[in-house]
């Protein structure tokens, strides 16, 4: 692989500049990074909204927040780094702001530096951090402003001295198989496939991404991570917050097979079960995703009932917590009717050589029992008990754990492996073991927040950690047929709050003979 050039300096626009995600995640990341001395000199932001501001209105705004996400803030860091931050208000469905957005775009561009000589303009990183039913309105918009030159204007230039532009779109791409193609053709007028960032902040996470590493850059996993010696694999991702005041504005429409399975935890999945990429680049890696995610065995919506589990919680009575201590359905802007879940599990299978009859079985909830982000391999028992018939060993022998590699993506990032020891003593009895490796302590290194790296590598035209159109469209077509079965259902099983979810979900695996890692809090891996 060639190593990543420097990001380029540019000008970010972020659309919806006052919105949770901008104050919470975007612009702390920023800040970040500025503090580490690693965003490109000329970098500047613009934020879009409508609400009527300055930009020092703005930063007024934003500062509380980043006061709150930023370790070691300061306000000499601060002032410093607010003077990228710039805004316009209007609204970036209609045409008449692009004439004022174009020329507020090239002003910073100047004053930051940020311009290419070559062309008299700045590169543009759009961001879409904006409701999903505005982003077609606004990929048009941007579209007609005349901002993007399509690739064929300068072909016969060298590209290099063009100014770019890229767009980021935030999660979901679409809410089904349809509207997923249809939100890419949009995209697909107006930018090329290279242009186009679907930003995924799980492919950020430390953990995510050491995944290639731990399979590929060792002689030891690889050659077992196959139907031969596994059995099979949990994903999780446990979140024990409610969804508060999220419900009506956006989670009643999503529930969790959208919010979580379908982008996230499929992106997981995919890693996990790929095949090694020729090269370590964009292009090989999002090749091989692509192809074990067309590889999943198509449930139809009669066996969905089969693959995949749904339920909601009920109140928790903890008039504290993020909901008031109510149960899903009692939250203001939740409509029954929609049955929208805030635990799903799902049973995937590979038809493929590597993985042929090994289940992958993917769940995510809310208030559930902790916060755990995990990924477990669980290994065959040996094929012959050589202690089977050691008078010491009859309770043990018959059935002792298979080994097993627990990946913790969060809180307590690292890896460990549980194998066989033998106990020290006179007594012949055997034990499990864990070999822990945490994350932290190895590297004596805090996780970082996701946004930032991801940001930078869109500024430099890395995707390698983006989704491509054909990955997000064939992981709706897996959980297509599932969220479908969900409508036919006559109800949607109540979990208790701060439990491990419904019942169903431990049937899912107990038919298969199997059971959910749920480990109590504190427990590590
Ligand atoms: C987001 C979902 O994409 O991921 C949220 O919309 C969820 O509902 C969040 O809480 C979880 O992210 P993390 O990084 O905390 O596991």
């Amino acid at each position: 692989m060639t190593q990543p050039h420097e990001p380029d300096p540019c000008v970010l626009v972020i659309f919806g500049a006052s919105g949770d995600l901008t104050q919470r995640k975007l612009i702390p990341a920023l800040m970040e990074l500025d503090h580490q001395d690693r965003l490109p000199r000329g970098l500047c932001v613009l934020g879009v909204s409508r609400t009527p501001m300055t930009d020092d209105e703005w930063r007024a705004r934003l500062k509380p927040h980043v006061q709150k996400h930023v370790a070691n803030f300061n306000d000499t860091h601060w002032h410093h780094f607010a003077q990228r931050l710039h805004y316009q208000p209007g609204s970036a469905t209609e045409p008449t702001m692009y004439p004022a957005m174009t020329q507020r775009i090239n002003d910073i561009a100047r004053r930051h530096g940020t311009i290419k000589p070559t062309a008299d303009q700045p590169n543009i990183l759009f961001y879409l951090s904006v409701a999903p039913q505005l982003y077609s309105g606004i990929i048009e918009q941007i579209g007609a402003s005349g901002l993007v030159m399509e690739g064929k204007r300068w072909c016969a230039i060298d590209p290099a001295a063009m100014p770019w532009q890229r767009i980021v779109i935030e999660k979901p791409f679409g809410v089904d198989v349809a509207s997923a193609e249809a939100l890419n053709r949009s995209l697909g007028r107006v930018f090329e496939e290279e242009a186009i960032y679907r930003i995924d902040h799980y492919l950020g996470k430390e953990l995510v991404q050491n995944i290639l590493v731990m399979r590929f850059a060792n002689t030891l996993f690889e050659p077992v991570w196959n139907n031969q010696y596994v059995d099979h694999v949990q994903l999780t991702a446990a979140e024990s917050v409610g969804v508060g005041r999220r419900a009506g504005t956006f989670y009643d429409d999503a529930g969790a097979m959208r919010d979580m399975i379908q982008s996230h935890l499929l992106q997981v999945l995919a890693l996990v079960a790929m095949e090694v990429p020729s090269a370590y680049n964009q292009h090989a890696i999002r090749r091989e995703k692509i192809k074990i995610i067309s590889a999943a065995r198509p449930i139809t919506v009669e066996e969905a009932h089969l693959n995949g589990v749904f339920g909601r919680y009920g109140a928790s009575g903890n008039r504290d917590d993020e909901d008031a201590g109510k149960a899903y359905e009692e939250l203001e802007g939740v409509n029954a009717d929609k049955r929208t879940e805030t635990y799903a599990a799902l049973r995937v299978h590979f038809d493929n050589w590597r993985w042929a009859g090994v289940p992958f079985y993917i769940r995510s909830g809310k208030k559930m029992a902790r916060k755990l982000t995990e990924i477990l391999i669980q290994f065959r028992q040996p094929p012959v008990n050589l202690f089977r018939f050691m008078p010491e060993l009859a309770e043990s022998a018959a059935g002792r754990p298979a080994n097993r590699i627990i990946i913790n993506v969060s809180p307590e990032d690292g890896v460990s492996l549980r194998f066989e020891a033998k106990v020290p003593g006179p007594i012949f009895k055997i034990e499990s073991v864990k070999m822990d490796m945490d994350y932290a302590k190895a590297f004596n290194a805090e996780p970082i927040e996701a946004y930032g790296p991801l940001m930078l590598d869109a500024m430099r035209g890395d995707q390698t950690l983006y989704k491509h159109r054909d990955e997000v469209e064939t992981g709706w077509r897996i959980v297509q047929p599932v969220l479908d079965s969900r409508k036919a259902r006559e109800t949607i099983q109540t979990y208790r709050a701060g439990s491990w979810g419904p019942d169903a979900a431990d049937e899912l695996l107990a038919r298969d003979g199997r059971r959910w890692h749920n480990p109590p809090k504190g427990e590590t891996r």
